[in-house]
């Protein structure tokens, strides 16, 4: 392969995609998506924002220490603190890069900044020298790259490059390019910064315009050479650019994109998965690439064509993603070694211990449900062994509804070792359940969402609920998978809860 011809993927799915509204993981969650990333095969991992909370830069710090097989890299404004702290982060890491940043936008300049280009210019120069006194390895984002002009533009890389940055980022921070003109930008920025070809330049997206991809392709075709995304396209507002579909195009039309990347993307299945799970965000079903939907045919026609000939309406092997042979189902008289099995295809790393916890639920749910299919063992997997440490635990549930009954939830919480029980009155039995929750727990959370999704088909699928609970200005996602919604819905309620709690 020619070397111009290698796409870097920069991951900013611990960063950028913590971002998004109600997202929060905590150290341990942080890693394990680490390393999943690294198994992945991502280049570049952005850990975090280390001067953002001691939190940040503890999670940093250890995934710099941990993660050997990629390069992991922190944000920095463009000031001295902000890069002495990232460094501190993340100096034990394999290469670690120094991530700089600032706005170069003549908008952000004159309301954010108040400052002119040519002070932006020398902080911009002066943040990349600072941090060239501990590496070589910097990357520099001109924030509002798309709406910054482009003379300027090309003067703040060409300046940064002599600095000694040797990634200059070119953000579409607001998600306002339009394919066709992000593609001319990058080649403008190409033919007019001099010393361009000292540096790797990347593109970071997001998807306010649902062009996030589209976007990154055309600037791959004009000289950018490394993408900056995340897993699922998760991110601020409407998110990044989603890694998987980037891989996925350029393997997929390898005929109008020849280049490579170092992406396994057997394990994007798993890598979304697990991200999904400990983000709390869910995937949309008709999420191209990772959607429960993605290689499902609904239409007879096309049902038949696919039977015949898988490539008559498929454009990608299911099994290219690590699905196909994970659709495979278990029951209940599925064994241990077929669950663990199945667990590992799934890029699941279990320790015996947790396949038993897993097994144990496995069989509790397969007495209820026929067929158990990879979806339902995420929620198990999420549930038995992915759960951050739980102060609440659901012991008991007891409801009464229907017609011409007051609905009523009988609800008993295990909180700090002891058992306590109680009823309550509500418009529905969820709404009674989450009142005895409350009640017991003392919580005063307010309710911002609340979500029932079937993980699978059929009447006996497990639900799946999302709760997303603010108290004061903490918002956290919990979730909750099984049969019955309303257990579902408590477990999700009690995680949250739990989520706060882990927080405080
Ligand atoms: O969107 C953006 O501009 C960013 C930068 C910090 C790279 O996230
Ligand atoms: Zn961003």
């Amino acid at each position: 392969m020619n070397e111009s011809d290698r796409i870097i993927i920069f991951d900013t799915t611990l960063r950028d995609g913590e971002q998004s509204p109600g997202v929060s993981l905590n150290v341990d969650e942080k890693l394990q998506i680490g390393r999943q990333l690294e198994k992945l095969g991502v280049d570049v991992l952005e850990a975090g924002f280390p001067v953002a909370s001691p939190g940040d830069f503890e999670a940093v710090k250890r995934l710099a220490k941990e993660l050997r097989n990629l390069q992991v890299t922190a944000l920095a404004r463009a000031s001295q603190k902000d890069i002495d702290t990232a460094w501190e982060a993340i100096k034990q890491g394999e290469n670690p890069r120094i991530h700089t940043f600032l706005a170069t936008s003549d908008i952000h300049l004159k309301y954010k900044l108040n400052k002119t280009r040519e002070q932006v210019l020398e902080m911009a120069r002066s943040a990349v020298a600072h941090a060239a006194s501990y590496t070589s390895n910097i990357e520099f984002s001109a924030e509002d790259a798309s709406r910054s002009d482009l003379d300027f533009l090309c003067k703040v890389f060409e300046t940064v490059i002599d600095a000694g940055a040797t990634t200059v980022n070119f953000p579409d921070t607001v998600g306002y390019a339009i394919p066709w003109d992000f593609g001319r930008m990058i080649k403008y920025v190409v033919d007019h910064t001099p010393n361009i070809h000292k540096a790797v330049l990347s593109i970071h997206c997001h998807n306010d315009l649902g062009l996030a991809t589209a976007n990154v392709l055309s600037a791959i075709n004009h000289g950018a050479r490394q993408v900056e995304c995340t897993v699922n396209g998760i991110g601020e507002r409407a998110g990044n650019t989603a890694m998987e579909e980037v891989v996925m195009a350029i393997k997929t039309r390898h005929d109008c994109l020849p280049f490579e990347t170092g992406i396994e993307t057997r394990q994007i299945t798993a890598t979304s998965r697990l991200v999904s799970t400990l983000t709390g965000m869910s995937v949309q079903s008709n999420k191209a690439i990772v959607g429960a939907n993605a290689f499902a045919h609904e239409s007879g026609i096309h049902q038949d064509g696919v039977l015949k000939e898988r490539t008559t309406y498929e454009i990608m092997d299911p099994r290219d993603i690590g699905l196909a042979k994970g659709r495979l189902v278990l029951g209940k008289h599925s064994g241990r070694h077929a669950l663990k099995a199945r667990l590992d295809e799934m890029g699941y790393d279990l320790s015996q211990e947790e396949v038993d916890r897993v097994f144990a639920r496995f069989k509790d749910l397969a007495d209820k449900k026929k067929e158990i299919y990879p979806e339902d063992l995420d929620a198990l997997v999420a549930e038995e062994v992915l759960r951050i440490p739980e102060r609440y635990k659901l012991t008991y549930l007891h409801v009464a509804g229907g017609s011409g009954i007051r609905p009523t939830a009988t609800v008993g919480v295990e909180i700090d070792g002891k058992d306590r029980v109680v009823a309550c009155i509500g418009a529905g039995p969820i709404d009674a359940a989450f009142k005895a929750v409350a009640n017991l727990t003392k919580t005063r959370s307010r309710l911002l969402r609340f979500t029932v999704n079937s993980i699978t088909g059929g009447t006996d699928a497990q639900g799946e609920v999302t709760v997303r609970l603010q108290e004061g200005s903490q918002v956290v996602t919990g979730q909750g998978a099984d049969p019955d919604i309303i257990t579902a819905s408590v477990r999700a309620y009690l995680n949250a809860l739990n989520r706060l709690e882990y927080k405080k």
